[in-house]
């Protein structure tokens, strides 16, 4: 069924069940990944809350969770290539086994450049779990990035925490804009 939100229409792509198993493997992933030691989780706001959330929830294993705040988005459809770093990192994670969570890989550009100002707090590892990645709009390799939920197309979705100009967060399916 589509829907519309602001100006633009938008039709399903990856449904909630869908999510919520690749989820529950990605999960069972990092228990065994990390089970050495307890991993920092820097969860990346806005639009990755609700993946962040049920991701931490099928951690068995000792973890932290701390919150950075980037956007390059502006309300458009297409990255601006200009970042916005909203919270400073107070976290000490120098040793640390650093997990960053994203909700979305596009240019590849914030995860870039997040990346890079971690590795100057010299934390002994930094991985990227992304829920979704369009690798035909990567403009950079990311070596960091180790799980991905779902590769999709060169196309804008909302749902599932991201938006479209701030709405559509609350969306239980991932839907992909069709006009
Ligand atoms: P990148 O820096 O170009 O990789 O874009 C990363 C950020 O832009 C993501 O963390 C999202 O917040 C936002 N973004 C990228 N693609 C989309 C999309 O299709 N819909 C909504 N937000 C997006
Ligand atoms: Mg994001």
């Amino acid at each position: 069924m589509k829907t519309k939100i602001a100006d633009l229409e938008f039709e399903p792509l990856i449904r909630a069940k869908a999510i919520e198993e690749r989820i529950k493997e990605i999960g069972s992933q990092l228990n065994a990944d990390y089970k050495h030691c307890v991993p920092v989780f820097v969860g990346v706001l806005n639009g990755s809350f609700l993946f962040i959330a049920d991701l931490i929830k099928q951690m068995d294993i000792p973890c932290e969770i701390t919150f950075t705040k980037l956007s390059s988005y502006y309300g458009g459809t297409k990255s601006s290539l200009k970042i916005r770093d909203d919270i400073d990192f107070s976290v000490d994670i120098k040793g640390r086994e650093v997990l960053i969570i994203e909700d979305i890989v596009d240019t590849g550009n914030t995860a870039h450049y997040l990346i890079e100002k971690l590795k100057t707090m010299q934390p002994a590892s930094i991985k990227l779990c992304s829920l979704l990645l369009k690798p035909k709009a990567l403009l950079k390799k990311i070596d960091e990035l180790k799980y991905v939920g779902f590769e999709i197309e060169n196309e804008f979705v909302v749902g599932y925490g991201l938006d479209y100009k701030e709405m559509g967060r609350n969306l239980k399916d991932i839907y992909k804009r069709v006009k």
